[in-house]
């Protein structure tokens, strides 16, 4: 499908929008689809909150939506006025276009369109008391928005998406992470450009397995960075890879269930791999 990408370059311009056929809201409505999204290197958050981390956390705005009724709120008119000194298009529009752009009955009441960003892997130099979390062919937006989310509550330093992967800026799992997709290095990375960068990375690979040999808690986390390498939801990590790995954990269950949930494992191993550095008092 060929058309234009509209907007996102009107230097410090307020626009009035009421119809759901303007071109911009068109293209803001797009940006569901993976598609759109990489085409135009953006994606959408949701709600004053995500957005003032966002520009908090130095993402390049390029538009920002509200509804009419919020365009009072200082917060909002501080977000309006970043966003017009970055270069950003802002938005005024009813409530009616912003249910039309979030898919939502009860939408947030504003919403920020920002550039997505990307680590390299090979910029990815990990550092004595560092955790890692790589995911293999991770498929359900909302495990993936969940474990993002728990990484960055973990004090991990970056999450590595390896293979095919759901998209960490589709607004299902920027939803989940509740603001940490900001907080935290993404990278995208084959099977084989993460083997070649972890022979040369120093880190010790830690691969969650049900046919894994030893019990996560028997192993040191603490003697090289960590990368908990966690595998896909339906078929678990594929040989190619579990053979890399410097040890294969396993956390031992009971009851009926024979895997756990894979959002729910990362966060059982993140927090046992950084047990020894959390503590309550010293909050980073
Ligand atoms: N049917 C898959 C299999 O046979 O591996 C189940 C995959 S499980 C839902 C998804 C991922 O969560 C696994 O690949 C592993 O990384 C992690 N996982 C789940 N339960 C685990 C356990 N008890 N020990 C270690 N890892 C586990
Ligand atoms: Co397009």
């Amino acid at each position: 499908m060929s058309h234009e990408h509209h907007g996102s370059r009107r230097v410090g311009q307020v626009k009035e929008v009421t119809s759901l056929s303007n071109p911009i809201v068109k293209d803001i409505k797009a940006l569901s689809d993976k598609k759109h999204r990489d085409e135009t290197k953006s994606f959408m958050a949701e709600g004053l909150k995500l957005v003032i981390d966002a520009l908090e956390l130095g993402f390049e705005i390029r538009t920002l939506v509200y509804a009419k009724n919020v365009k009072d709120k200082p917060q909002v008119v501080q977000c309006a006025t970043k966003t017009v000194a970055r270069g950003g298009l802002v938005l005024e529009v009813s409530e009616k276009v912003l249910s039309s752009i979030t898919r939502r009955d009860n939408p947030q009441m504003v919403v920020g369109i920002f550039t997505q960003r990307w680590t390299d892997i090979r910029d990815l130099k990990p550092a004595a008391n560092e955790t890692y979390v790589a995911l293999d062919r991770v498929r359900d937006p909302g495990n993936l928005g969940t474990i993002i989310r728990t990484a960055d509550a973990a004090g991990a330093s970056g999450v590595i998406l390896v293979g095919e992967t759901t998209d960490p800026y589709s607004m299902e799992t920027v939803r989940a992470t509740m603001g940490s997709v900001f907080a935290l290095p993404l990278v995208k990375a084959s099977p084989a450009d993460f083997l070649a960068w972890k022979k040369g990375a120093g880190v010790s690979v830690v691969a969650t397995h049900l046919a894994g040999a030893v019990d996560y808690r028997t192993i040191d986390y603490k003697k090289k960075p960590v990368v908990l390498l966690m595998g896909n939801e339906q078929s678990g990590l594929p040989e190619a890879l579990a053979r890399e790995a410097d040890a294969l954990a396993r956390i031992p269950q009971a009851g009926r269930a024979d895997s756990l949930n894979l959002a729910i494992a990362t966060g059982i191993m993140l927090f046992e791999a950084r047990r020894h550095l959390l503590t309550l008092e010293d909050r980073a």
